[in-house]
């Protein structure tokens, strides 16, 4: 019962209780239709063979048939009578049952990502990025989410992008993923249009810190190296670096590798989360590195464990990180300020904070008077 202490804590008892009655009562009458069917369709069926069979017993009665096929005419009438019900409920269930496996069928005729399939074998060397002009939307109908984007990144850059909640941040890192293609403009890494490299091969180059990690259930070694591609020691060697065996040792009795983790790291806070795709990443070696800060409460210590050291974690690497805290970025090398799709400023942080005219003070100063008020 996942949620169950938080229900309590704000004392929403009776609201829930009334949201379950009121979908269970939705799910009753789903159920009562059905039944109600099955049974309107069993009783005419039953109706109609009774007709049958008393129109062949009369059809034996009155003719001139021997007492053998008389006796098989009649055994095959109430025989077949229950036969014909046992069929028909059956066929009945497993329409139903049917649903689920249509529903997965649909799924497998979804046309994959175009360029998914395209095998090449690309390796990132210096982790250059350029948007150029890029315009970008979600689907056809839809207004552009990023609109004449450009910018240009050097290698081992690190970059914090910066802006209010639906401006556009994360589109960026899709947009560098391959998940959306720009209708306009182009996106080119180590100058090579990302267009031109295989989709899966494009993914594996690059390594994403996302917003809220998925970390599947299993020990802390395979959440660390999934496909077992390191050795226990360059494993080792990551959690003492990333400080996990720090704030995970209170959590396990033996060897840190083999702690337990519930399905979606259940018993993990966002930042241990984050600190492991951090580790995870360390031990991949890319060239370059999106996170997307935690919007989730991460604990303060973590919090600032993690973003002091970014940059001494992926020195060799170019860093994109979309900070909500803007403390987490100010040790970047650029700013990027986003807002309605559109870099509407950039430069060294210090720089900015500075300048008392500029968004990113602004964002600065809401920024600080937010955890302020938290820390109250
Ligand atoms: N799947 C989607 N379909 C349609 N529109 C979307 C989709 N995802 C995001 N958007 C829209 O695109 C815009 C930018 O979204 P994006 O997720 O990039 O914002 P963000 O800057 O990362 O915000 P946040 O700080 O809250 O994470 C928003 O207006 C949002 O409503
Ligand atoms: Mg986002």
């Amino acid at each position: 019962m996942n949620g169950l202490s938080t229900i309590r804590a704000f004392q929403k008892q009776k609201v829930f209780f009334k949201n379950q009655i009121s979908n269970l009562e939705k799910s009753n009458t789903i159920f009562l239709i059905s039944s109600a069917v099955f049974n309107w369709f069993q009783q005419r069926m039953n109706l109609s063979l009774t007709l049958l069979s008393l129109a062949a017993f009369s059809f034996i009665l009155l003719g001139d048939f021997s007492t053998a096929f008389a006796g098989f005419i009649a055994y095959f009438f109430l025989y077949w009578e229950n036969e014909f019900l046992w069929f028909t409920g059956n066929l009945f269930e497993m329409e139903n049952l049917m649903i689920n496996f249509e529903r997965c069928q649909w799924l497998t005729q979804i046309p994959p990502e175009p360029a998914y399939a395209t095998r090449t074998n690309y390796k990132i060397s210096q982790g250059k990025i350029l948007f150029d002009t890029v315009s970008v939307k979600y689907q056809e109908s839809l207004e552009n989410v990023l609109n004449d984007f450009s910018f240009e990144i050097k290698p081992r850059e690190k970059i914090g992008i910066v802006g209010r909640t639906g401006a556009g941040k994360s589109t960026v890192f899709l947009c560098l993923l391959g998940m959306l293609y720009p209708n306009q403009g182009k996106i080119e890494i180590d100058d090579i249009n990302i267009k031109s490299i295989g989709l899966q091969n494009l993914r594996e180059e690059i390594t994403i810190i996302p917003q809220d990690p998925y970390l599947f259930e299993g020990k802390l070694k395979r959440a660390l190296d999934p496909f077992e591609e390191y050795t226990e020691n360059e494993i080792n060697k990551v959690v003492s670096l990333t400080g996990l065996n720090g704030f995970l040792k209170d959590k396990c009795k033996d060897s840190i590798l083999d702690m337990e983790i519930k399905e979606n790291g259940a018993n993990l806070s966002s930042g241990e989360k984050q600190l492991i795709c951090i580790g995870n990443a360390i031990l991949r070696k890319k060239n370059i590195i999106l996170i997307d800060e935690a919007t989730a409460n991460i604990d303060m210590k973590t919090e600032e464990f993690v973003f002091k050291n970014i940059n001494s974690f992926f020195k060799e690497a170019t860093v994109l990180i979309i900070a909500h805290r803007i403390n987490t970025v100010l040790n970047s090398d650029r700013i990027v300020v986003v807002d309605k799709g559109k870099i509407i400023e950039t430069g060294e942080p210090n720089l900015l904070l500075h300048d008392f005219s500029s968004s990113f003070h602004e964002l600065w100063k809401d920024s600080h008077c937010s955890s302020q008020n938290q820390t109250k």
